[in-house]
């Protein structure tokens, strides 16, 4: 006779489970690593000296509320501190949002080509995850209402959206949630939020202050060059943030990420830096490669998202491997639906011109 094994919940064995972009090559050759939308530019010298000082320290239990960098990101961009929680990565937050507020029986949203950390979420708290369709690749704010059911209680959108870097103006956003039931949680997910440069772009923090069921996710992954330290926050209504305090680790960040994270948030000089860097190299990428006669999605955030023919020998597998054969790794996003593409982080001017030499080679056209 065999003894039944432990069973996890319903859901869980549904979960495929994330695949982070490449980061080595079979040659052991250092690649040009474009695949994960980290900052060419790397973190503030002052977090990594932060970093080291940290070090002094280890025996000691970090501060379980984050308290100096809740209060430096506040600063920063003139928010309640009591409203902000800390997590290791935007992803912790998000996924101890889903923990909290979904259960069996209840739906969440989110759109065609979100983020796929969303439907881990949803699917490990027993929810089911809702599809809403995209439109040319951007977020159809009447589609996502066109789903919602009596049974929804979370749409999550992240705002600009990976893997297709396009993004839904603030008015758009505003009328979603006008148009939510109040009992819906609306999650912006503003990873990539400090590279818009955007009139009409928000990342909604207003209206994270001026409802109650509406939160604002951010990551220091991104601009800030620290991702291996993982560190995001959200910005939540008061009874949201009492939620997350109660069911979250005590000493969910680390005193490293703790410090490394308030010097980088104060080093605005920097952020600046990779802003323009960004912005220059996006708009140099998008014209080089559309000369190559592929199409770029017109991307707001530190990313590409490449169109390959669909044709044997012109693939996006196909670009994959040659980029591969060059040093090069990009991203698949055949789990997005989006098995034609690559997203292309945006690099070192060195990287970027790599990329668009070896592009010209496979699509054959002579530089
Ligand atoms: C849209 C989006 N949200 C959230 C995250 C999670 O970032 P982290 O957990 O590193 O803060 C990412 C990372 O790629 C992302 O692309």
């Amino acid at each position: 006779m065999t003894s039944p094994a432990p069973k996890p919940r319903p859901g869980i064995l549904a979960i495929e489970a994330y695949v982070p972009g490449e980061s080595r090559l079979p040659s052991g050759v250092k690649p040009a690593k474009l695949s994960s939308n980290e900052t060419p530019l790397g973190p503030s010298p002052k977090a990594i000296e932060a970093y080291k000082a940290a070090a002094d320290d280890l025996e000691r239990y970090p501060d379980g509320q984050a308290s100096g960098l809740r209060k430096a990101i506040a600063l920063r961009y003139g928010l309640n501190p009591q409203r902000i929680v800390c997590g290791a990565g935007s992803d912790e937050i998000l996924t101890l949002l889903a923990h909290a507020y979904l259960g069996p029986g209840d739906e969440a949203i989110y759109t065609e080509h979100g983020f796929l950390v969303y439907r881990i979420a949803i699917l490990a708290n027993g929810a089911t995850p809702v599809v809403a369709p995209e439109k040319d690749l951007k977020t159809d704010v009447d589609a996502i209402l066109a789903h919602v059911t009596t049974k929804t209680r979370m749409v999550f959108l992240a705002n600009p959206n990976n893997p297709t870097g396009t993004y839904v103006g603030i008015d758009e956003v505003r009328r979603l949630r006008a148009a939510l039931r109040s009992d819906i949680l609306l999650v912006l997910d503003g990873a990539y939020a400090e590279y818009v440069q955007r009139n009409d772009y928000e990342a909604g923090m207003e209206l994270v202050s001026t409802t109650n069921n509406t939160v604002m996710t951010r990551t220091f992954s991104k601009i800030h060059g620290l991702a291996a330290l993982r560190i995001g926050w959200g910005y939540c209504p008061a009874e949201v943030a009492d939620v997350l305090n109660r069911i979250r680790g005590p000493f969910n960040l680390s005193s490293a990420a703790i410090s490394a994270g308030t010097a980088a948030i104060t080093d605005v000089e920097h952020m600046e830096k990779a802003v323009a860097h960004n912005a220059k190299w996006l708009g140099w990428l998008e014209t080089e490669i559309g000369k190559l006669g592929l199409t770029v999605t017109p991307s707001v955030a530190n990313f590409i998202l490449i169109h390959f023919p669909r044709e044997e020998g012109r693939a996006a597998t196909d670009a994959d491997a040659f980029l591969k054969s060059k040093g090069i790794i990009l991203r698949t996003v055949g789990s997005y639906g989006l098995g034609h593409c690559l997203r292309m982080t945006i690099g070192t001017e060195d990287e970027n011109r790599r990329v668009v030499a070896a592009l010209s080679e496979f699509m054959g056209v002579s530089g």
